[in-house]
This record gives C-alpha cells, sequence and structure tokens, in this order.
C-alpha cells in the first residue's frame, strides 16, 4: 500500500497537460470488442480501471497490444461471454461488458459493478433498457446474466438521467434490429464521445449529446482508428488545485466547453480563469470567496468534482453551501478536512462549509477516487506535512498525478506505508483494550 508524503504551502506554477478522459475509455474500450476487426485507440489514460478493463477482455480471448502508453489495439477475437476477473469486481465500467457483450454475442455473464463506494448505485435503469430490447437478465451469486435471441429496437424512456445506463443501452442497441429511441438521456460529454466512436465503427446513432437519442440498428460494426476526448474530471482537479494553492497554471489539452460549469464557479469566487482553443489558464492571487453549488447532471456542476470544491471553498472568505443530488454517501471525506482545520458540516445532503485562512497538515485516509484527489489539494494548501493514504484510490483515475503535480512545484512524494508498524500498532491497541 502505498501513501502520498505532501510538504503544503507551495503555490501550484507551470503547465499540466491532460490525459484522455477515463469515463469514456471505459466505454470505449468495452465497444471495442464489438468487433473482430483491429480498433486503434488513441489517448487511452494509463489508469488502474483502464488496464483492469483491458486485461478483463484479454482473458475473454481478445488480442490488446499496447503500442505505446496511450494507445492500444485491440482485436475483438472473443471465445467466451463469461468475464469472470476478480477485479473487474472492484469497478464500476465492468457493466459496459454486458451492453458490448450482449449486442454483439447476444449474452452476456458478467459480474455486478463494484466501484466507488459513494451511494447505493442500483442499476435497474440498465435491466429496464436491455429488457426493451428483447433480453432476458437475471442476477444471482453476484454475477449478471443477460441472454437474448435476438435484439429489437424500442422506445425506451428513463426514469432518471444515468450516464451508465445512457451508454449501456446505447452499447446494446447499435447492432439490435430496427430503431431504437432512448429517452431522457444524460448528455456528458463522455456520452458524446463512446457514441462518436461507435459511429466510426459503423453505427448509426444521433443525438447523442441531448435527451434524445436514437439508433439505427446496423448489422455489424468494423475496425476503427479513435483519439479519446480529453478528462473534463482530471482538468477540473487541476484547476482547482491551481486555486486553492494560489497559484498561476496553464492547463493543456482540454475543451473549455466541458468545464464551463467549473470555470463559472471559479469566476463568481473571484478567480481568473482563461480560455484558449484547447486550454485553460488558472490564475489566483487571493482567498477564494463563498458561493453555493449543487451538483447535478451535465452541463449542471459535476459530482465528481464535488469534493475537490468543497475542499477549495473551505478556504473561503464566507460561508459556502455545496449540495450533493447525485450520490448519497459523498461526503466521507469531510470528517478527514475537519482534521486538518476545516469548518465543515454535513446536513443531510449538504455541506456548510466556513471558510477558514488556512489548513494544516494531519494523516488522512482516502475513501474514494475523487475525495482521494480533494484531499490532495488540501494538503498541498496546509501547513506543514500531510499524508495521504489510500493512493490506490487515486490511482483508479488519475494517472501520474503526483509526478504531474510535481511538476508544478508541489512538494509531493509517493512512499511504500509501513505496514509491518501498522500491524505492531494495531497489535498493541487490541493488547490494551483487552487490559
Ligand atoms: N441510478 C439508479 N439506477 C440506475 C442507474 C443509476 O438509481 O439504474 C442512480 C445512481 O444511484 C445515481 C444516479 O442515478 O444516484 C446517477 O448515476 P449514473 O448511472 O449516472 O452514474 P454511474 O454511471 O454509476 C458514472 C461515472 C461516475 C460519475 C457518475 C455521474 C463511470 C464508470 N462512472 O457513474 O464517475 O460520478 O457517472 O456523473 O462512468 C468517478 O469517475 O469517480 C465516478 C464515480
Amino acid at each position: 500500500m502505498e501513501q502520498y508524503i505532501i510538504r503544503g504551502g507551495q503555490p501550484l506554477a507551470g503547465e499540466v497537460v491532460i490525459n484522455g478522459a477515463k469515463n469514456a475509455a471505459l466505454g470505449i474500450v468495452a465497444a471495442a470488442v464489438m468487433t473482430d476487426e483491429p480498433v486503434i485507440i488513441e489517448n487511452l489514460p494509463d489508469v488502474w480501471d483502464i488496464n483492469v478493463l483491458l486485461d478483463a477482455i484479454e482473458d475473454a480471448g481478445a488480442v490488446v497490444e499496447r503500442t505505446d502508453r496511450h494507445t492500444v489495439c485491440i482485436k475483438g477475437t472473443l471465445n467466451t461471454c463469461l468475464i469472470d476477473n476478480e477485479n473487474m469486481r472492484r469497478m464500476r465500467g465492468s457493466y459496459y461488458l454486458l451492453g458490448a457483450l450482449l449486442g454483439r454475442k447476444k449474452q452476456a455473464y458478467v459480474p455486478l459493478p463494484g466501484g466507488c463506494n459513494i451511494g447505493s448505485r442500483p442499476i435497474e435503469q440498465h435491466i429496464k433498457g436491455f429488457s426493451a430490447l428483447g433480453a432476458q437478465v437475471e442476477i444471482s451469486h453476484g454475477m449478471i446474466n443477460a441472454t437474448a435471441e435476438s435484439l429489437h429496437g424500442s422506445h425506451i424512456y428513463f426514469d432518471l438521467v444515468s450516464v451508465g445506463a445512457t451508454i449501456n443501452v446505447m452499447l446494446g442497441a447499435v447492432l439490435a434490429e430496427g430503431q431504437t429511441i432512448i429517452e431522457n438521456c444524460a448528455r456528458e460529454p463522455h456520452i458524446v464521445d463512446v457514441a462518436n466512436f461507435l459511429n466510426s465503427m459503423g453505427a448509426n446513432i444521433k443525438g447523442a449529446g441531448t435527451d434524445v437519442i436514437r439508433i439505427k440498428g446496423v448489422e455489424s460494426l468494423h475496425g476503427s482508428n479513435y483519439s479519446i476526448i480529453p478528462d473534463q474530471i482530471e482538468a477540473g482537479t487541476f484547476m482547482l488545485a491551481a486555486a486553492a494553492t494560489r497559484g498561476d497554471v496553464v492547463i493543456k489539452n482540454v475543451i473549455p466547453k466541458h468545464l464551463e460549469a467549473i470555470s463559472a464557479k471559479l469566476i463568481e469566487i473571484g478567480i481568473d480563469v482563461e480560455e484558449e482553443d484547447d486550454m485553460v489558464r488558472v490564475n489566483a492571487q487571493n482567498r477564494p470567496g463563498y458561493t453555493q453549488v449543487k451538483t447535478q447532471a451535465y452541463p449542471g456542476f459535476p459530482t465528481d468534482m464535488q469534493p475537490q470544491m468543497t475542499t477549495l471553498l473551505s478556504l473561503g472568505t464566507g460561508t459556502s453551501i455545496v449540495t450533493e443530488t447525485i450520490f448519497e454517501n459523498r461526503f466521507k471525506y469531510v470528517d478527514e478536512l475537519r482534521k486538518m482545520g476545516a469548518d465543515i458540516k454535513v446536513e443531510g445532503n449538504s455541506a456548510v462549509i466556513r471558510g477558514v485562512e488556512g489548513l494544516t497538515g494531519a494523516t488522512i485516509s482516502t475513501p474514494d477516487l475523487r475525495a482521494g484527489a480533494a484531499l490532495v489539494i488540501a494538503g498541498l494548501v496546509a501547513e506543514g506535512t500531510t499524508v495521504v493514504e489510500g493512493v490506490e484510490y487515486i490511482e483508479r483515475g488519475y494517472e501520474q498525478f503526483e509526478v504531474k503535480l510535481r511538476g508544478l512545484g508541489a512538494r509531493i512524494e509517493k512512499t511504500q506505508i509501513n505496514t509491518e508498524r501498522k500491524v505492531v500498532k494495531k497489535k498493541k491497541q487490541a493488547t490494551t483494550k483487552a487490559k
């Protein structure tokens, strides 16, 4: 197990280059197995979630060749519809293989998705969509089994807006017979990216990025060469890290349009944001102000930026309120921020944040991916040394996070946690309790 050791107080400065979008890549890698022909994917992030998905499709018979760190060639020569890679149970994106395999082979046997523990995360909308396309779906022993004699187009109305269900049902429908109309879809940039990728393979999808997607089923898909969009959340995380440390950072390889909800909040609290074609510059000379933030589906403020925003606002000049409307369990990191001197009270699904002048270093533990990034930001700001445990969560979605931060002047190192010492400490505690 690894940890970050951060000596805070250094404003970030310089340039950082953003990698491809993890949540688009999950859908795109799954979609790549919908043809035997070679698919070349560029700008693929080298992060844990993606590498586990690549291992899983390789185990199922696909040929996966990484031609460089961010390019992979996949041949979807599958010999099974059973995905039983242990790590797949620990990630969310595993469920995209359900749509991809069902669509192509009319059969999929995939572990129930895991992923960050940020709420209950049911998948009944995915199942509703697959059933409407003609599949039978059963869940037993932690696995989802979906089968169909054939798939046919359908008219599906989601009861709620779901990124995962939108992508999954799109995957299931591209090879179905006839037309599928999906209403109340999510509109996130990665949905558009997965649709564009499928279209580059010969699919016929229209309307991705709006709340109605129309898909005309095609007979088969073919090979493609595709470059994934930049990661909106990685970019947003560096924007907020720059703002929190009162730094001046140019964030390159971004699509500024995808960052508008984040930029607008930064500008509202007095931070300079400049946009150009494929970069944003965040320049913060003063403490942030205060505001109200409510997480919403795109184009609203992303839930995946909520912990980073709460951390930034903990340094504000007044009282802010952050309301989480997507996941019910996404404030678990707040206790850790309190250890660092933040003044935050969670009431229901809102955090009431009374801004403080500064934070102080502490040993803290990250409960999930985005919370981990937020705690690192807190460590970069804090006076003294912060130890962030749970680096493995952060590495699920951020490539070379500490290396990129060091490139901006941060004093951050990754080290092994001395587990022996921890065991001894636990044993000592147990003996004391027994006494
Ligand atoms: N929901 C249901 N039933 C469903 C599907 C969703 O009740 O069948 C609920 C969820 O419980 C949640 C809301 O609908 O309350 C939205 O969930 P959604 O399906 O949109 O989320 P997801 O597909 O599970 C993806 C990202 C998350 C990101 C959310 C929201 C992936 C692999 N995960 O999750 O990313 O927070 O969309 O934008 O794409 C992350 O990257 O750190 C991360 C958690």
